[in-house]
């Protein structure tokens, strides 16, 4: 950000009271991770603001925070409510979800793994990303975390909830899909097990495929600390996923990726990571019990 200056304040037609702050042909954005940044040459949602003069006087007690000897209350969240206005344009789909309709079913792989709670210790994310979610036991684990240290942070869950092919030609797998007329529900089963766990104010669920959803946060300007890679396992969706996922990790963040085998039952997976990391000059990197971790650097 630019040293203090001038801001020209422009109202916008059709917003009652909201007003786009513009300096040096760039307008300020209010980005995903709680940041203010002067940015964008167009205005978007992110670029709206409502000016407010606040009275002291008119605080309500305990607003003040920070002040010496006082007792600070439970930190306001501010990155999913901005993910939430972005992604679902203020409508939080877990509203009123009719969690008790769903059998809890929390089965998962490899989805207690500890690079997941790690990356949540080292990092304290504002924004993870996972793509390939099932029924939400890895999102869970990371969310989780989040909430035990407090955090203001979220899991934005990327996930078409319509599985991939391995579970489609699999017996079992495909039970897990509860077709309705042809139609997978396996969005309302990990929609449940997160409300039932409590977790609702640390998800934000994205329920389309993983390129597109790259897109649409690249679109909202919403970049990841943490990804987590475990969407389609075949060569071709996971170097897909690598070449749009790593751009919208910020520098300094962390990328896991799932079923990273030398020598495993997934060698797309394996093929796909080393070639795009070695393009890099980030190979060998660390792996252990199926996952591996990649920091980028900043
Ligand atoms: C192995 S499961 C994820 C497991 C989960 N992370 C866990 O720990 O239980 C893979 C998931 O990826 C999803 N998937 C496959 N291809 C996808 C794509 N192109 N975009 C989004 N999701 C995809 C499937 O619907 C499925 O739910």
């Amino acid at each position: 950000m630019p040293g203090p200056g001038r801001f020209e304040i422009i109202p916008i037609p059709g917003e009652p009271g909201g007003v786009a702050l513009r300096r040096d042909g760039l307008y300020l954005c209010a980005e995903a991770d709680g940041r203010v940044t002067l940015s964008r040459e167009q205005i978007g949602a992110w670029e709206i603001f409502r000016l407010q003069l606040l009275d002291p006087v008119a605080l309500p007690a305990g607003a003040a925070q920070g002040a010496e000897g006082e007792k600070s209350e439970a930190p306001r969240k501010t990155v999913r409510p901005l993910v939430i206005d972005r992604l679902w344009r203020g409508s939080d789909p877990f509203a009123d979800f009719p969690a008790e309709r769903y059998e809890t079913d929390t089965q998962g792989w490899g989805s207690q793994h500890r690079y997941l709670t790690d990356a949540i210790d080292a990092f304290s994310p504002r924004v993870v990303v996972e793509i390939g979610v099932w029924k939400g036991a890895s999102t869970m684990t990371m969310a989780r975390r989040m909430k035990e240290r407090s955090l203001d942070g979220v899991v934005i869950a990327v996930d078409t909830w319509l599985g991939s092919y391995d579970h489609w030609v699999s017996d079992e797998w495909r039970a897990s899909l509860r077709f309705e007329h042809g139609y997978p529900a396996l969005f309302g089963t990990f929609m449940a097990n997160i409300v039932k766990s409590g977790l609702t104010e640390y998800v934000v669920p994205l329920p389309l495929d993983s390129i597109n959803a790259a897109h649409v946060l690249r679109h909202f300007g919403i970049r990841a600390d943490v990804i987590h890679i475990d969407g389609g396992h075949e060569y071709e969706a996971v170097s897909g996923d690598l070449q749009v996922w790593w751009e919208l990790l910020k520098p300094g963040g962390v990328l896991i990726g799932d079923d990273y085998d030398r020598g495993g039952s997934w060698p797309g997976v394996r093929r796909a990571f080393d070639e795009f990391f070695n393009a890099l000059g980030l190979f060998p990197f660390e792996h252990e019990g199926g996952k591996c971790r990649i920091l980028k650097p900043a």
